[in-house]
């Protein structure tokens, strides 16, 4: 075994972080340890259960890990999708992880945050699009990201690490245990509109329908951020990472409707978080789940309506510029269509859905 690099990844259990410590484990330069505090449903890794708001159990857990050399945070309090993001929490777990490790992780040389296209304000309203690193922060946001950033950047001067930070988009993985999954929302709506006999309406709003939007595939984001952490020259630097290219979903749509084997329906713009949560809508999809035999799986679990409302909802664009990274170096990029369709064929393949 040849490992160069120690990695904690904080957040183990979430979409973002479970996908980066399987993609580091696979990677013979590096050992993982996912922190969260269930564990991980598969492991690929090492793991360390330990609760990132409680600075005692932090210090308890972690303090000995000094050969600690990246620290990964993918981390996020409890998230309810209609909730403002607590600040001082967010900031107070990373603080107690960094806090826990850093003193006695000698060879510690990066600490990597997750953020987001919220940087930018994309939950506000209408913004500067494509949003670059480089434009300014925007007043009145109300996530978490300037103040871990804030910490962070306090933090770095004098020491042997440098940070960054990634920017992605509406994460879409190939796994079936996140209910907060754009890919996952969209196929099981699709088959219950199915079953109804339905056509495929797009249930968001109709400036939403024509907006540019974009995701990032989360495998893409992971190689992303083991890049970023090791190349020095994204030492103190932020990217944008996203899939590279920008839909719409009025060309998405007729492709999807095609993939299911339906009719395009109109713009029927709804709150999935009410239309999709009824006893009828279960009920529905508990007769798919007998007509083709599919994993159960309880309905109230497979998919959080209401981001589908977050996601369908904003009438303008939300664009980042991936000029950065690529000009920093890294060059991959994905077909979002493609994506989706391929997400779909996996969601099948496991017997998820028909
Ligand atoms: N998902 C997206 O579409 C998306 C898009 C853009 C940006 N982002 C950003 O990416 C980052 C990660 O998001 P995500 O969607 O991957 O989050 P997530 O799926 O909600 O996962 C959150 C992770 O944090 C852990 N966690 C929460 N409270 C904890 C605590 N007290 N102690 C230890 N671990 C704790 C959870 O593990 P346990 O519950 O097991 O403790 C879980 O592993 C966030 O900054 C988010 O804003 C996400």
């Amino acid at each position: 075994m040849n490992v160069k690099f120690h990695a904690l990844v904080a957040g183990a259990t979430g979409v973002v972080g479970l996908r980066l410590a399987e993609t580091l484990a696979q990677d013979a330069d590096w050992d993982v340890t996912g922190l969260s505090r269930r564990a991980p449903a598969k492991g690929a890794f090492k793991t360390i259960a330990v609760d990132l708001t409680d600075a005692a159990d932090c210090r308890q857990k972690l303090g000995a890990l000094t050969g600690t050399t990246h620290i990964f945070y993918a981390a996020r309090y409890d998230h309810k999708t209609t909730a403002p993001e607590p600040i001082d929490l967010n900031t107070n777990m990373l603080r107690n992880l960094v806090d826990a490790v850093e003193p006695g992780a000698a060879n510690l040389q990066h600490i990597h945050m997750v953020q987001g296209s919220k940087y930018y304000g994309s939950t506000l309203g209408p913004y500067k699009t494509p949003a670059l690193e480089s434009d300014p922060r925007v007043p009145d946001n109300s996530n978490f990201y300037y103040a871990q950033e804030d910490f962070l950047i306090a933090r770095q001067p004098g020491k042997r690490w440098s940070w960054s930070a990634s920017r992605p988009h509406a994460i879409c993985d190939f796994s079936t245990g996140f209910a907060r999954a754009l890919g996952m929302l969209i196929a099981v709506y699709a088959s219950i509109c199915r079953e109804l006999g339905e056509p495929l309406a797009f249930p968001g709003t109709e400036g939403n329908y024509h907006a540019l939007y974009q995701c990032t595939e989360a495998g893409l984001l992971a190689r992303a951020i083991r890049w970023m952490s090791i190349e020095p020259r994204c030492a103190n630097q932020q990217f944008n990472i996203t899939n590279g290219d920008y839909i719409r979903w009025k060309n998405l749509w007729p492709v999807f409707a095609d993939y299911f084997g339906m009719k395009l329906g109109e713009v029927n713009t709804q709150r999935l978080g009410l239309t999709m949560t009824t006893p009828e809508m279960a009920a529905a999809w508990e007769r798919i789940v007998k007509k083709y035999s599919l994993k159960t799986n309880t309905y109230d679990k497979l998919v959080v309506w209401p981001y589908g409302d977050f996601v369908f909802g904003p009438t303008f664009d939300i664009m980042s510029s991936t000029i950065k990274a690529r000009q920093f170096g890294f060059h991959e990029s994905m077909d979002t269509e493609r994506m989706f369709i391929e997400l779909f064929d996996y969601y099948r393949r496991e017997k998820v859905i028909p």
